[in-house]
């Protein structure tokens, strides 16, 4: 490889053409031929537009159009009749990497493609800041991630101001990896040896991306402690009633008594007043 000065399309072209001047095998010569564009790297979002390409350099069959897929997915509005291909992203960002696929399609030969990757560093998309649960449960932390390959996931747990593996001597910590998501799952949380700050570690060829999650663990009786105040309230309320009623009655008795008596004279009082007043102007 210490000839690899040459321009890379003229290195191409140079083997495409040695590939031609040979006398291949029969069904080699019918192939399609794909020459793509190099593989992109994206180092920092936002990063320099790219622009993949794929050029269909031979093939005995007529194209009926092409494409490109991105995982796998057809990328919408890309599909051309044309042997020459281009994809371009403007603001490249993490997300945008993975396995991008040109397919051409013939119209009386199976299809052929050529693969670019587009590589980036992982950046954690989706995570919990925090978990908070009552001893005995059980926490459930999660990442989610962009970023392709698909990274290597480890957990690790702050001990004395460093992050270190976890230690599974209690056989409680249980940890699922997909490609792009990892979780961790404690069970029968102690309130001793569990709380604290966990890290989840994206790592790929490109580079690593890392988050923590606090964990907080209360103790059994915390649930209760709603509800003992509102027991503590209720109490309170009706030694105040009770305490209201009990000194409200006594004093009650007299007031019912005081006015019946005089009430009844004022009213006859009033009648003969009334009486008076009549006959003085009769
Ligand atoms: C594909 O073809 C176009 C137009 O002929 C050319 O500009 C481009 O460099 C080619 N790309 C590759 C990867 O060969
Ligand atoms: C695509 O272009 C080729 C060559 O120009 C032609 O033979 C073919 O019929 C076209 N296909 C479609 C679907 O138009
Ligand atoms: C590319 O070609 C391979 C081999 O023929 C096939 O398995 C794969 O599904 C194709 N991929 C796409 C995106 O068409
Ligand atoms: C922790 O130990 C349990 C029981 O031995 C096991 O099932 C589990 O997979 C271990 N978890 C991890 C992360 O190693
Ligand atoms: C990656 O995560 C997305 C959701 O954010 C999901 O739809 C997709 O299927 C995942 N890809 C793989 C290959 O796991
Ligand atoms: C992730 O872990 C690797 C070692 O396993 C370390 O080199 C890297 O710095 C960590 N990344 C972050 C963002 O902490």
């Amino acid at each position: 490889m210490s000839a690899s000065p040459l321009p890379s399309s003229l290195a191409l072209s140079l083997l495409l053409v040695t590939g031609c001047l040979l006398p291949g095998p029969g069904a080699a010569q019918n192939e399609p031929r794909i020459v793509t564009s190099e593989e992109v790297i994206i180092r920092d979002s936002p990063a320099p537009p790219f622009t993949l390409q794929c050029n269909l350099t031979s093939s005995s069959h007529s194209l009926q159009y092409s494409y490109w897929t991105k995982n796998g997915v057809e990328l919408t509005a890309t599909r051309k009749n044309a042997s020459t291909m281009e994809y371009r992203v403007n603001k490249p960002r993490s997300e945008d990497s993975g396995e991008y696929h040109c397919v051409f399609q013939f119209f009386s030969a199976p299809k052929a493609n050529a693969t670019i990757e587009v590589k980036a560093v992982p950046e954690i998309t989706g995570h919990k800041r925090s978990e908070n649960k009552n001893e005995g449960q059980e926490a459930l932390m999660y990442c989610k991630s962009v970023g392709y390959p698909y990274p290597d996931w480890v957990w690790r747990k702050k001990e004395n101001g460093m992050f270190v593996d976890l230690l599974n001597t209690s056989g409680r910590f249980f940890i699922v990896n997909k490609e792009n998501y990892t979780e961790l799952n404690i069970v029968n949380l102690q309130i001793t040896e569990d709380p604290g700050e966990y890290e989840c570690n994206a790592t790929n060829a490109i580079g690593s991306d890392s988050f923590v999650t606090v964990l907080r663990v209360r103790s059994h009786l915390a649930p209760l402690w709603p509800f003992l105040g509102i027991l503590a309230e209720i109490i309170i309320l009706v030694v105040i009633i009770v305490i209201y009623e009990k000194r409200k009655r006594p004093d009650e008795v007299p007031d019912d008594d005081e006015p019946a008596g005089p009430m009844k004279t004022n009213s006859t009082n009033n009648h003969k007043d009334k009486n008076l007043r009549q006959r003085n102007t009769n």
